[in-house]
């Protein structure tokens, strides 16, 4: 049980839906139990940039994307060491738990924190990519998914103008989600992810052969982690002799206003942790899984990779 002060921390690659943090700061100083927030990730634990925060902290948050935690990559923090200094700073401040906000990068640094000094840590799933294992949902991934989809509509417009193919590249480094989601609600003819191998001659075949039958433009989504984008577009328009264009999303998919989705889901898990963590819970990960709040343990969600659903892989085909 906690009865002093818990901290909270967002770290790796931003995604939008800091209600979680908001939420976990309320519920927390509504329990009578102060809140750290940990500036830029692990480098701001070890370089103790750790402040205190109050209720009027966190005002104004809501609708923002990115995180007003700051967040960053760091290398020292992957060394036993670097990691005993951060916790040496943790104690400093009398901070008894840590929440984490973040993707399996960051939930590994918590696990590793835990098992070496045994701080009580309750990660939050906080990555657009959607790939956290034990749950279906991460925080962020919705508004990434419908900023990619509101960008295929718009490229919709200007392939059907000109008959064009259009190749999207998307993010996803290892995980071929985000481009599953946002292929299948754009109506994208063909998303390729890294999970699954496709074969390039029999994709120019076809989009040569829908040609000929009178289509007016296709849209072919890739996570980036499949491979590059302008690639792709490349050896299409060559292939097929159809003139192809690339957008590379990049960055714009990380940005932006959340969703009600994402705030909703933000905020209910965000209360969830901080509850868990004061009540004395440790090396959990909460999220969502089929539409009810699942609590995971953390050394799971790291260790197992949380694989692509087939049967996602089998309707974007069919709907194609
Ligand atoms: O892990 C989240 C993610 O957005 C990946 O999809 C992407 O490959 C990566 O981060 C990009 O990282 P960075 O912002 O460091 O370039």
């Amino acid at each position: 049980m906690i009865k002093k002060a818990i901290a909270v921390m967002t770290s790796g690659g931003d995604s939008p839906g800091i209600a979680a943090a908001r939420a976990v700061v309320r519920t927390a100083l509504s329990e009578g139990v102060s809140v750290y927030g940990i500036n830029n990730g692990y480098q701001g634990m070890l370089d103790d940039d750790i402040v205190e925060l109050d209720s009027r902290s966190v005002s104004d948050m809501i609708q923002r994307g990115g995180t007003f935690l700051g967040t960053a990559r760091s290398m020292e923090f992957k060394t036993p060491e670097g990691r005993k200094k951060g916790f040496d700073n943790l104690m400093k401040h009398g901070i008894e738990g840590l929440v984490i906000i973040g993707g399996d990068g960051s939930l590994t640094g918590g696990s590793l924190l835990s098992k070496e000094t045994g701080i009580p840590i309750v990660g939050l799933p906080g990555t657009i990519d959607n790939d956290v294992w034990g749950m279906d949902y991460t925080i962020g991934c919705d508004t990434a998914a419908n900023t990619i989809v509101d960008a295929i509509n718009k490229l919709r417009d200007t392939a059907s103008a000109h008959r064009r193919i259009m190749v999207v590249e998307v993010m996803g480094r290892n995980s071929g989600w985000l481009a599953m989601m946002a292929g299948i609600a754009g109506g994208a003819e063909y998303v390729l992810v890294p999970e699954v191998k496709y074969d390039l001659d029999e994709m120019c075949h076809e989009l040569k052969a829908m040609y000929d039958a009178g289509k007016r433009y296709s849209i072919i989504v890739i996570a980036e982690g499949a491979g590059s984008g302008v690639g792709l577009g490349k050896v299409v328009e060559e292939k097929t002799g159809i003139d192809t264009r690339v957008s590379v999303l990049g960055h714009i998919q990380r940005g932006g206003s959340p969703t009600v989705e994402d705030r909703m889901k933000a905020s209910m898990l965000g209360e969830k942790a901080a509850l868990a963590i004061i009540s004395g819970a440790t090396n959990l990960v909460f999220g969502f899984n089929e539409g009810k709040v699942v609590g995971v343990n953390l050394f799971d969600a790291v260790n197992n990779k949380k694989t692509l659903d087939p049967e996602l892989v089998r309707l974007a085909r069919v709907l194609a």
